[in-house]
């Protein structure tokens, strides 16, 4: 008896611990976290010819009337970064994690470059991702299976390598993905049947080395779109493939686009 109570009040104790130390961890980021955050992102700025966040993030003013940054109305933290155009050139430094509660990330038309954080996986509540026209290199990191609320990621005309990760089909709420003008290799996994709201997908890198797979939903440029991988538009134009139509072309009975131009196909196509 006497055992059984001091095992339950060991783990009262061990449950009041746990919940002191999460309920800590959770207080101990605040505005204060964010302008560290942003502070340092401005550090890593090494050109800002319009001198955009040179003068105007300044220190003397609250981060939430800086130029790009916006603040959520009731907690008061940062929740949309949208540096765009403001032709900047530097790298996004790892303290850009620190920004807990960002649901949007516009990095479009600037110089960024280096990899993209792996610290980006600590914004769980992230819904948009654009880097759109960049210089990020080296491969896509495997962060995705830890933003689960992303619906759109525009990685495009950056100089991306390698596969395409595959946590990134975890998304479940991706609607837009855009990869294309990138230096990334392989085919389209099979997962892609896994993204079933997905409703826009560009790929488009022309590379000889890329082929035709055996399995449809494999193809470079086709979106499968229900559970049962059914391709509802294949786009594989200007990507220098060669050979005939494969006959499985015409069995795609879900298809209601289809865009081949600019290719070297030939022979008949199938009917
Ligand atoms: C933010 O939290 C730190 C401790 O983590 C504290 O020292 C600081 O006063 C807090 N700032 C604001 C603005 O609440
Ligand atoms: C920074 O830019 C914002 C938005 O353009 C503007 O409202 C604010 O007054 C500017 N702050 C300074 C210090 O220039
Ligand atoms: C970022 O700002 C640009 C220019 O003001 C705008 O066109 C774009 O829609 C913004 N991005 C987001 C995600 O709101
Ligand atoms: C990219 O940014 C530059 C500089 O702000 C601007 O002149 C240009 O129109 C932008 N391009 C696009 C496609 O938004
Ligand atoms: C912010 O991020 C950096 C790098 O990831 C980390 O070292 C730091 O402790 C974080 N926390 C705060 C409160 O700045
Ligand atoms: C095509 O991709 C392969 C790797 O898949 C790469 O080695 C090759 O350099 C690429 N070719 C071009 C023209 O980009
Ligand atoms: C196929 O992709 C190309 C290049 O991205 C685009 O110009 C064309 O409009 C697309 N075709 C269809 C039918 O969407
Ligand atoms: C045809 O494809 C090649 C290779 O991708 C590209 O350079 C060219 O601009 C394309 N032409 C048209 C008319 O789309
Ligand atoms: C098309 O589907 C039919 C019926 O499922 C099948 O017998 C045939 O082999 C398929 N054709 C190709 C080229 O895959």
């Amino acid at each position: 008896m006497g055992n059984t109570g001091f095992c339950l009040a060991l783990m009262m104790a061990v449950l009041l611990l746990h919940f002191v130390v999460s309920f800590s961890t959770k207080t101990t980021t605040n505005i204060s976290t964010d302008r560290s955050a942003l502070l340092a992102l401005k550090a890593h700025i090494v050109s800002d010819p319009r001198k955009m966040l040179e003068t105007n993030w300044s220190t003397a003013t609250s981060i939430c009337n800086w130029v790009g940054v916006t603040c959520g109305s009731r907690h008061q933290r940062v929740i949309a970064l949208n540096l765009s155009s403001m032709l900047l050139t530097g790298t996004v430094p790892p303290q850009i994690g620190n920004l807990s509660f960002l649901t949007s990330l516009d990095l479009t038309n600037d110089s960024f470059h280096g990899s993209l954080p792996i610290q980006l996986t600590n914004l769980h509540r992230l819904k948009l991702i654009n880097l759109l026209w960049n210089n990020f290199y080296e491969e896509i990191p495997s962060l995705f299976e830890h933003l689960p609320k992303l619906q759109i990621l525009d990685l495009g005309g950056n100089k991306l390598s390698g596969k395409i990760p595959l946590g990134l089909f975890k998304c479940k709420e991706l609607q837009i993905l855009e990869l294309a003008g990138n230096n990334l290799e392989g085919i389209l996994p099979k997962e892609i049947g896994d993204l079933t709201i997905l409703n826009s997908l560009s790929l488009r890198k022309p590379n000889r080395s890329w082929s035709i797979d055996t399995f449809i939903c494999n193809w470079v440029g086709a979106a499968c779109g229900s559970q049962h991988q059914r391709v509802v538009a294949l786009n594989l134009s200007s990507m220098f493939l060669t050979g005939t139509v494969p006959l499985q072309i015409g069995n795609l009975s879900f298809l209601t686009s289809l865009d081949l131009t600019n290719n070297s196909f030939h022979g008949s196509f199938p009917i």
